[in-house]
This record gives C-alpha cells, sequence and structure tokens, in this order.
C-alpha cells in the first residue's frame, strides 16, 4: 500500500510573494507591501511611507505571476499537477477592506485563473488570508485586534464563496494562524499595526519568555486576543461556506513548529510537551475541536493575558470546525531546560540545535524522519483528513548559459520527505494532498530575498527585481512530473 490512487499531488504559492501587480487595477496596499528586503542576517524592515527610491519592497513586482499567470499554470499543467495551492489577495477584492462594493477587477482576475486551473484539471486549494491583510484596517483598527475586523474578513469570504462557488471545493481560513501567538510576529500573522514591527525577520526567534520586555507581554496579549478574533471569523467562514456550498471543505493551516526534547531528561520531555501544546497544538486544538484546550487556562494565566470574548463564541467555535488540518512542515528544532545551548536557524520552528540533522544552505535544519513522526502525532490527535501543504528547500539555484538548472540537493528534500510521507500513509494515516512550497520561485516571507529559491521552475530575477522573469524548468521539474505519473512509484 503506497500512496493512494486520487492523492493529490500539488504545488503552493502566496499571493504577496509571488503576484506582484502591485497597484494595479484597483488593487490598494496590503500590510506585505510595507516591508523591504531583507537578508539571512539582515531582518525586514517596516516603513510606514512606501518610499520605492530609498528602499526595495519585494512584493510590489514579486515573481510577476499577475501577468504571466497563463504560462505559469500551463507549466505547472504540464508538470502534471492535480491541485495547486494559492492565495487570494484581499486588497484585490476589497482594496481597502471596507468598501461597499467588491472591486470587479479583482474578482475577474481570480475567475480568469481558477478557470483556467478548471480547464487543465488542477483542483484550487484557495487560501483566503496568507500574511496579509488591507493595510488600511491595520491602520484603522489595529487590524485583527479589533472585533470590527471579523465583519471585513466574512463579507469578503462571502464574495469569494459566491463568486466562485463551483469553481473551488478546498478553503483554508488562515495560513499558519499559530504564528499570530508568537512573540514578535504580531504585525504579519494579524496586521497589528501597534504592536513592536521595527525587527520583522520571520527567521530567527526567541522561545524564552524570561527574556520578553513589559511591552512585550503587551503586545502578546493583544496577539492572542487578534488570534480570538481570527478563531471566531474562522469558525464563522467555515459556517457559511457550508451554508453557501455544502460541497466546500474548509481547512485549518498550521505553522509546521514541530519540536522535540533534546533530551530524555524528563525535564526536557515536559518542557517539550508544554512548548508544543503553546506553540504548536493550540490553534488546531480550538479549530478542530471547537473550543480552547483545558491547559490554554494556565498559559493564559502566567503571561497575565485574559481575552475579551462575547457571549456567543463558545457556540461559534463549536458550530465552526474545521473538515481537514493542513500544515506547513520544513524543519524541526529542540528544547532543553540547560540553557546555553547552540541554537537552530529556521523561519518559525526554532530552537536548539539537533546534533543528528544537517542543515540548508539557510541554516534549517532538514528533517525527514520528523514528517512521518508529526503526521502520525497529528492523526492520533484528530483522525481527520490531512494535507502537507507547504515543503521543500530553499536555496540559491544556479542558471546555466544553457538555461538548465542542476538541483540535486532539492530532488532529495523532496525524495526523503515524500518517503516519509509514504511511511506515514502505510502506518494508517489519511494524508490526501502534498503541494511542494513555491512550485515557482517567489520571494521568501522571511528575508524577502529572491535567491532563497523553492521553485521546480526557475524565475530570471534577482533579489533588487533586475532580470527577464522568463520561466525555465529545473532538473526537479522533470523529476517531480515523473513523481506524479507514477503517483509516488518512481522517486
Ligand atoms: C511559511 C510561510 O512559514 O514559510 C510562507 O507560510 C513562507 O509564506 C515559507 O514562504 C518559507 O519561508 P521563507 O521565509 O523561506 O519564504
Amino acid at each position: 500500500m503506497s500512496f493512494p490512487k486520487d492523492f493529490l499531488w500539488g504545488g503552493a504559492t502566496a499571493a504577496n510573494q509571488f503576484e506582484g501587480g502591485w497597484l494595479e487595477d484597483g488593487k490598494l496596499d496590503s500590510t506585505m507591501d510595507h516591508l523591504t528586503l531583507g537578508s539571512k542576517n539582515r531582518p525586514r524592515k517596516f516603513t510606514e511611507e512606501i518610499d520605492e527610491n530609498k528602499y526595495f519592497y519585494p512584493t510590489h513586482k514579486a515573481s510577476d505571476f499577475y501577468h504571466r499567470y497563463k504560462e505559469d499554470i500551463a507549466l505547472l499543467a504540464e508538470m502534471g499537477l492535480k491541485i495547486y495551492r494559492l492565495s487570494i489577495n484581499w486588497t484585490r477584492i476589497y482594496p481597502n477592506g471596507e468598501e461597499e462594493k467588491p472591486n470587479e477587477k479583482g474578482i475577474a482576475f481570480y475567475r480568469e485563473i481558477l478557470t483556467e486551473l478548471k480547464n487543465h484539471n488542477i483542483e484550487p486549494l484557495v487560501t483566503i488570508s496568507h500574511y496579509e491583510l488591507p493595510y488600511h484596517l491595520a491602520l484603522k483598527y489595529d487590524g485583527w485586534y479589533s472585533r470590527k475586523t471579523i465583519d471585513f474578513y466574512l463579507k469578503y469570504c462571502e464574495t469569494l464563496f459566491n463568486e466562485f462557488n463551483g469553481l473551488v471545493k478546498y478553503w483554508i481560513t488562515f495560513n499558519e494562524i499559530n504564528v499570530t501567538a508568537m512573540e514578535g510576529k504580531g504585525y504579519i500573522g494579524a496586521g497589528i499595526h501597534s504592536v513592536n514591527h521595527k525587527d520583522l525577520s520571520l527567521h530567527m526567534h526567541d522561545i524564552d519568555d524570561i527574556k520578553l520586555m513589559k511591552k512585550d507581554y503587551e503586545d502578546l496579549a493583544k496577539q492572542y486576543q487578534a488570534l480570538h478574533h481570527q478563531f471566531i471569523a474562522s469558525a464563522l467562514a467555515v459556517q457559511l461556506a457550508h451554508k453557501i456550498d455544502p460541497e466546500n471543505k474548509v481547512g485549518c493551516m498550521i505553522a509546521g513548529n514541530c519540536q522535540y526534547p533534546l533530551t530524555c531528561n524528563p525535564c526536557d520531555v515536559v518542557l517539550g510537551q508544554q512548548e508544543r501544546r503553546k506553540h504548536f497544538w493550540f490553534c488546531s486544538d480550538v479549530q478542530v475541536r471547537g473550543a480552547y484546550p483545558k491547559y490554554s487556562e494556565r498559559i493564559f494565566k502566567e503571561k497575565g493575558i485574559a481575552i475579551e470574548t462575547e457571549a456567543q463564541d463558545e457556540k461559534i467555535l463549536s458550530n465552526g470546525r474545521v473538515d481537514f488540518y493542513s500544515f506547513s512542515y520544513y524543519s524541526t528544532g529542540c528544547v532543553a531546560v540547560e540553557a546555553n545551548r547552540e541554537m537552530t536557524a529556521g523561519n518559525l520552528t526554532f530552537g536548539i540545535s539537533n546534533p543528528y540533522l544537517k542543515s540548508s544552505q539557510w541554516g534549517w535544519q532538514i528533517d525527514p524522519e520528523g514528517l512521518r513522526y508529526f503526521l502520525n502525532e497529528i492523526h492520533d490527535r484528530y483522525q481527520m483528513p490531512i494535507m502537507v501543504v507547504e515543503n521543500g528547500l530553499g536555496q540559491n539555484d544556479k542558471l546555466e548559459a544553457d538555461q538548465t538548472i542542476h538541483d540535486p540537493y532539492r530532488i532529495e528534500y523532496m525524495r526523503e520527505h515524500i518517503m516519509a510521507m509514504e511511511e506515514a500513509i502505510r502506518d494508517g494515516i489519511d494524508l490526501i494532498a502534498y503541494t511542494s512550497w513555491g512550485c515557482i520561485d517567489i520571494v521568501a516571507a522571511s528575508t524577502g530575498e529572491m535567491k532563497k529559491r523553492y521553485g521546480l521552475i526557475y524565475v530570471d530575477a534577482d533579489d533588487e527585481g533586475n532580470g527577464t522573469y522568463n520561466r525555465y524548468p529545473k532538473d526537479s521539474y522533470y523529476w517531480y512530473k515523473k513523481v506524479i505519473e507514477t503517483n509516488g512509484k518512481k522517486m
């Protein structure tokens, strides 16, 4: 027994990292449009005013999918993709977030894309909100910190569910919703304008709460409040999607923030359990089970967090349980009670370096076996269909003179992770889809760099937006095509 015959092999992108077309056809700024280019060691900077003479803003052109979607979808179809995860840019549909009527040009753009996918028999998987919201809502309402944002989001969802009814079946309400509760990520996860957004790197993370300052605690309290609003919005969106079309399937999406205890010291094991609850399980426990887990009471108490709720919230959560579980998986980290250990880099999977693992060029530890382990953990907890909706290797590729790209390292990374998924399926896990991240090169979320490439298709552009933007299939493209053709038998 290996991959089921209807297994959804796919690829994934996010609008702000891929589309470009910054202010075209009525679109206005989204929160991510205010982030400058960073690097492995230099965080992205947030600027209140957009000053293109002084800074480079990677989302403004990104990979130029906005003008090349036909060619891109044809390439994805040629690779044999069964499913394509894309996100919709809220600011194309409701440019400032609170207009009465949606922007017809934005709707037309996504309708063309979805129709194009349908013509190629590619199932879309749509993320409704992938790390962005109209910047106007961030400024005026402090993003998701305000309960009012729920109404704007639901109006946006209603437009999508009605307009694209019949074209989309699989929806994700929020990308990596657990990021909203991570220290220092309030702007990225929830567009909270009033939090500290000086250092916007998704790259590093300090898990040591003790080092947090008073302001950080205030920010964190705001983030948990914003997260509560996102939970309510997500649960209401699930109900709305089902009401508009009972065929709709709506999932949660969790950053695979996977951590092991560094040693078998029981104190490390307990710490591992606690950290994992806080940073990995908490959000899906709410979204899959429909209620805050009991253990969260202690976490809130210890952090001094009191969430404001309304009388109907419990009911909303329990009536808005998701249909499937999805997550991103790149890397793992370790936790230990003993301080002064060597830390590993990562976007969100942070922690102590694991001596058994090697690392990528950006210092993220590579752990295929962990994918099997965490798939089993998720299945044991929820017994529901699972999708791996992000996975891949960010590496600096070389475009050869004959326009080929040899990326054996990416093939190796993907092969090992796909083999781990196969083992998990043999273990009995109901895994229904795999979408490799950034299947066409996109700008990295953590650093804004183009050279941190995940794609199976190369985009000829550099970090500052120079290049032809032409597309070239990499060796991994032909390899993945074979994997899909043989349903995972030839790797
Ligand atoms: C995930 C995000 O956390 O990691 C993506 O959902 C992001 O948006 C991906 O691109 C990889 O991180 P990075 O920083 O290498 O792009």
